[in-house]
């Protein structure tokens, strides 16, 4: 089978080494390819697939809400994000999902263990953290705490979940077991203009980020700093890749190859 990741730009990919390492740590003869799309070139992404003969492939930045008029079908979830990072080709028609979300929360639950008692807080309801969310509700039997800058961004929201701005949520910050950074604040900004006062937190909370370049955001770095136990986005991005192929083939993943071709890639 072939498949690939469309992006722009895309070079700098690491999801065609991490899918070989799978292919081949499962004896698999499939191809993986890295297709440069520029945005100006978007309307002729089907020619570009049908190019390829792909069976299926992944979407990247920035193309994951522009593929979805293209699709023949689309996930329930995928729709309800609003953005799709996968599409399985079959009898030429495309179906969109997305594996973002499920992918950190597989990558969690692996790491940390269940997470159905658990206090969660997610910083942000865009399109990252209406995924997580989304796919973190089916594991957890306790409401999920969303806490973003401007209020209006809940108004696409149809799951059932606690909603504050950020400046209200500063004094329930204790209260949570996990906390988990969707938003790009503290990603490139010093460290003194943090998302939250991260001295408000508990020094047993687990703070998570989606971001895995850098390995630590200054937001991490200073959580540690804190005394927290940090996580960041290395596992969503091979669990996502994980979910994906297990779309494209019903075979389950070697996660084990994938994460460990990453980490070496990355050092
Ligand atoms: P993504 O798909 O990565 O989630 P997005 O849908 O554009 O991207 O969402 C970006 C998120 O980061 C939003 O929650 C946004 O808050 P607003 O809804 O108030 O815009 C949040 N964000 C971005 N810059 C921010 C900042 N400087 N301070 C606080 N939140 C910020």
């Amino acid at each position: 089978m072939k498949f690939a990741v469309i992006g722009h730009p895309i070079s700098h990919s690491l999801s065609p080494i991490m899918h070989r390492s799978n292919f081949e740590s499962l004896q698999r003869k499939d191809e993986y390819i890295a297709l440069d799309v520029p945005p100006q070139h978007f309307s002729h992404i089907k020619e570009i697939i049908l190019e390829n003969d792909l069976d299926g492939f992944n979407v990247t930045i920035p193309h994951k809400e522009s593929i979805i008029p293209y699709l023949d079908n689309i996930s329930v979830s995928a729709r309800h994000i609003g953005a799709v990072n996968t599409v399985l080709i079959e009898d030429g028609k495309w179906t969109g999902y997305n594996t973002d979300g499920i992918g950190f929360v597989k990558g969690l639950i692996d790491t940390y263990g269940p997470i159905a008692n658990k206090n969660i807080l997610v910083l942000g309801a865009g399109g990252a953290s209406k995924g997580i969310v989304s796919e973190m509700d089916k594991f957890t039997t306790s409401k999920i705490t969303v806490a973003n800058r401007t209020m209006e961004r809940f108004e696409t929201w149809n799951i059932d979940i606690n909603k504050y701005s950020l400046e209200q949520i500063v004094p329930y910050l204790k209260d949570f077991d996990i906390v988990i950074n969707t938003t790009s604040v503290g990603m490139n900004d010093a460290s003194d203009m943090l998302i939250i006062p991260i001295n408000e937190l508990n020094k047993n909370t687990l703070v998570c980020d989606i971001i895995y370049i850098p390995e630590k955001t200054p937001f991490l770095k200073a959580c540690e700093e804190n005394g927290n136990t940090v996580y960041n986005g290395l596992d969503m991005f091979v669990y996502q890749g994980a979910e994906s192929f297990e779309i494209w083939t019903g075979q389950e993943a070697n996660i084990d190859i994938m994460k460990n071709k990453v980490i070496d890639e990355l050092k």
